[in-house]
């Protein structure tokens, strides 16, 4: 069975004391709380060591939201994975569509990621998903295909299974428009054959799929119960502290 994860990626958002109110207040909610999934909160660099503070004491797991495709030295304003790594970072989003967009993030960037990632033990949240035009020229499963054959395949088996896969339409990102549940399962289960063919049924069974796409606390329960949906990345709605909550009980 796939790891089921619930991770919310707080984006460009909130100053250092909204942030503290949030993992506070998260971390309140989760006491008494008994969730099926791991529970993942990605804040922007500046609040990694706070979140890890409150996570300390806290049942869920720290994400950063992007490292460097480099190991260290001279790359002004990036932040390593090994630096991630030394802060208890257990997770990073890597290939989300705003990056490919905003910052030209192209496969060979998102390989060199996947691999500092790998290398420092960092689990990637590889994110992949079709634009708009491609779902309507029919060619969702291409893109999709394209996407995680050239930031993932390269790794060998050990190193994929560490991999967690986020399919994110874009067309769904921010717009209150999710995949349908129909869409979601198609697309969680091409991707699992994909990663069938390449590395065996086993690790495809054990591969944790998350969806990701204007995710909220009405709609949550009814992706995550589709076949294959392990869980879900979710973006507006984990800077709401109970609606993230609810999120996270959804899954079962
Ligand atoms: P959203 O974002 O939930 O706000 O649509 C999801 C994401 O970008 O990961």
């Amino acid at each position: 069975m796939p790891k089921k994860i619930v991770a919310g990626n707080w984006k460009m958002n909130l100053t250092f004391t909204e942030a503290d109110d949030l993992l506070n207040e998260i971390a309140e909610l989760l006491e008494n709380e008994t969730i099926e999934a791991q529970i993942v909160v990605c804040p922007p660099h500046p609040y990694l060591e706070m979140a890890g503070d409150v996570a300390k004491e806290s049942s869920f797991a720290i994400g950063a939201q992007n490292l460097s495709p480099f190991e260290s030295g001279a790359y002004t304003g990036d932040v390593s994975s090994a630096m991630l790594k030394s802060m208890e970072v257990t997770y990073c989003i890597i290939g989300h569509s705003e990056r490919r967009k905003y910052y030209n993030e192209d496969d060979k960037m998102l390989t060199a990621k996947v691999n500092q990632a790998i290398e420092h033990q960092i689990i990637p949240i590889f994110c992949v998903g079709e634009a708009l035009p491609e779902r309507e020229a029919g060619k969702h499963f291409e893109t999709v295909r394209h996407q995680v054959r050239h930031g993932l395949f390269h790794l060998d088996t050990n190193e994929f299974s560490e991999v967690v896969i986020a399919y994110e339409p874009v067309w769904a990102i921010g717009t209150g428009v999710t995949a349908s549940p129909e869409q979601a399962r198609e697309m969680h289960a091409y991707i699992r054959q994909l990663i069938d063919e390449r590395y065996g049924k086993e690790v495809a069974d054990t591969t944790s799929i998350l969806y990701g796409g204007s995710c909220n606390a009405k709609n949550a329960a009814e992706i995550f119960s589709q076949q294959g949906v392990d869980g879900g990345l979710i973006g507006g709605a984990s800077l709401i502290p109970k609606e993230f909550l609810a999120i996270c009980k959804a899954v079962k």
